[in-house]
């Protein structure tokens, strides 16, 4: 289908025009050409970015370019931004050679700096990249959008590398998808039929949740006291499994406290119910097991908050990981300087957890994996367990 021409303002068509530069024209038109082939009627201003562009992989050669080039310029970014976690280097002995596959990571890293970009971590708003409800913002990192969008209640789409960085640069986005009101309007009423959960539980009915929705929004009835935590890691599972990006909890995601709320005072176009069985099958479809005892076991995907890390410690105190196991707890830096700084230190001390800033599944080798992650489990072969278990393979093996 062929869209009329987004509308334009003078500012933005003399930008397009080169007056202030090649590469701010070349960063804007992304944003144009992407807006035109997807109907926008114009750009919008937006209070917040975050990037993908974080890890110095090969495969980024390409967009680690234009980075460059946009660092070479001297633009800066204009709004609050943030990028998705780096390399941990303090545990480099503990990664191994797959360090040297990062070639391009301090030249990354450099120029996200250089460009503005303060703050590693896939949960951006535990650091102060939180946007407030109904702002309009640029964030790829799907974990990190169905959080905005479904906890605080901002607008996003789910931005890809690059064209979050012309947006950080620009401060525009398309006028498109989930910044239209019509476009967050619930499609399929989840109901939950589930007696009694915990947190595998909850990312597991989130990965059933992914595979079924399609890119229908879902409406979940039957979990009106999940918390903040629960719900970041639920939405993470859907965004794994499926192309999920904002799910309405009835009652806690701000849009829907009610369902004539949640579906815009339209019927549900469907109802699934998700029992005990589904979850079941959903362990058993994404948990890789594994002949040998576990050397690696992450929990931090995504970043824990504060409040998590703390959980964790509670639960391990007392305990030591066996020799030979690297249990990870990861988390953006500043809860780390947090904890570093707190009684829960010492629980960290004498137990030998590993508290990290990367990304968990950015620890490549040795497997086996373990992990209480439903989105890690999507991605790498893991298996799959609760945090009760993790801690038991960690300090007591099998
Ligand atoms: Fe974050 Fe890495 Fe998981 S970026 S959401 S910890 S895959």
């Amino acid at each position: 289908m062929k869209f009329n021409p987004m509308y334009l303002t003078k500012e933005e068509e003399s930008i397009l025009a080169g007056d202030n530069g090649e590469m701010l024209s070349k960063l804007l038109r992304l944003l144009v050409e992407l807006g035109d082939s997807y109907g926008a009627d114009k750009l919008i201003e937006i209070k917040s970015a975050h990037t993908v562009l974080n890890i110095g992989l090969r495969f980024v050669t390409a967009a680690a370019k234009i980075l460059r080039d946009v660092a070479e310029a001297g633009l800066k970014v204009k709004v609050r931004t943030t990028a998705d976690p780096i390399i941990d280097m303090h545990y480099e002995e503990e990664l191994g050679a797959a360090t040297a596959l990062y070639q391009l990571q301090d030249q990354l890293e450099a120029d996200l700096k250089k460009i503005g970009v303060h703050g590693f971590t896939c949960t951006p708003y535990f650091l102060d990249n939180k946007p407030n409800k109904g702002d309009h913002c640029a964030w790829s990192e799907s974990s990190a959008v169905i959080y905005l969008n479904s906890v605080i209640g901002a607008r996003s789409n789910r931005e890809g590398g690059v064209v979050d960085i012309a947006s950080a640069i620009t401060g525009k986005t398309p006028n498109m998808g989930l910044h239209l009101t019509e476009n967050r309007k619930g499609g399929i009423l989840y109901k939950i039929k589930v007696d009694d959960y915990n947190l595998l539980d909850l990312t597991s009915m989130g990965l059933k949740i992914g595979e079924t929705a399609g890119s229908v929004i879902p409406v979940i009835e039957g979990l009106p006291n999940i918390s903040f935590d629960e719900l970041k890691n639920l939405g993470a599972a859907s965004a794994a499994s499926g192309a999920v990006a904002l799910i309405h909890v009835l009652g806690v995601t701000p849009e829907a406290q009610t369902m004539e709320d949640a579906f815009q005072g339209d019927s549900p176009k469907d109802t699934i119910v998700i029992t005990q069985d589904d979850l079941a099958e959903m362990e058993e479809k994404y948990s890789t097991e594994w002949d040998d005892p576990p050397v690696n076991i992450g929990i931090g995907c995504p970043h824990l908050s504060e409040t998590e890390v703390k959980e964790v410690l509670n639960r391990i105190k007392g305990k030591k990981v066996l020799e030979g196991v690297n249990f990870w707890l990861c988390m953006c830096p500043d809860v780390i300087d947090t904890i570093r700084n707190s009684e829960y230190n010492e629980i960290v001390q004498n137990s030998g957890v590993k508290l990290a800033y990367h990304c968990p599944m950015l620890v490549p080798a040795p497997r086996p994996y373990t992990t209480n992650s439903a989105k890690s489990c999507v991605y790498v072969n893991a298996s799959y367990r609760n945090i009760e278990e993790c801690i038991k393979l960690a300090t007591e093996g099998r």
